[in-house]
């Protein structure tokens, strides 16, 4: 769907066949993602996101109360997916581009999720502020983070804090 503002809107939808209803966890869940078309390629839901997505949805039992950072978050979905499962989640993208930011910022919005999801710059590679605030992290989040050969090692670098890496 396109409302005409070069935006366009994408609806992810994840259900379960065997239900277990005991309110613990949510057993269907719509996700809302703006893209924005002619934009550059953070404003884009890439391939392995609703992949990673589909893993949280598949393990959402196990994330309430999981610190969950997302790396190179563009759209967010998988952060999303954490965050509405339970997780309480931190997306990131490069701190020297603000419009991703922003972009991440409004994805929480349309979800529901301002104020309960922490949106911070971080750029592989560079130990800046940020990364020194970001307090014990249990579960990293990146998908489709690994496409430059020569930034893999600082993004590795910059995920040594975090427990467990799903890429
Ligand atoms: C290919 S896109 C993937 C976006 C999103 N994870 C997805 O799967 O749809 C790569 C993302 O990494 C971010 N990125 C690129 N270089 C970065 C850097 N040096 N530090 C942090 N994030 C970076 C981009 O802004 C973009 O959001």
């Amino acid at each position: 769907m396109s409302d005409g503002s070069g935006e366009k809107i994408k609806k992810f939808v994840f259900k379960t066949k065997n239900p277990i209803i005991d309110g613990s966890t949510p057993e269907t869940l719509e996700v809302i993602i703006p893209e924005l078309l002619q934009a550059s390629y953070n404003f884009y839901t890439w391939p392995s996101a609703p992949v990673l997505a589909w893993f949280l949805w598949e393990h959402r039992r196990e994330l309430p109360g999981k610190r969950v950072l997302e790396i190179g978050a563009g759209t967010s979905l998988p952060g999303i997916v954490a965050a509405k499962c339970g997780a309480e989640v931190t997306l990131s993208d490069c701190a020297s581009l603000p419009r991703s930011l922003q972009h991440c910022q409004r994805v929480c919005d349309v979800n529901g999720l301002t104020g309960r999801v922490r949106v911070i710059g971080l750029s592989w590679g560079l130990f800046l502020h940020n990364s020194f605030n970001l307090g014990p992290v249990d579960l990293i989040l990146g998908s489709d983070c690994f496409y430059e050969p020569s930034l893999f090692e600082d993004i590795l670098r910059g995920a040594q804090t975090g427990r467990s890496i799903i890429y």
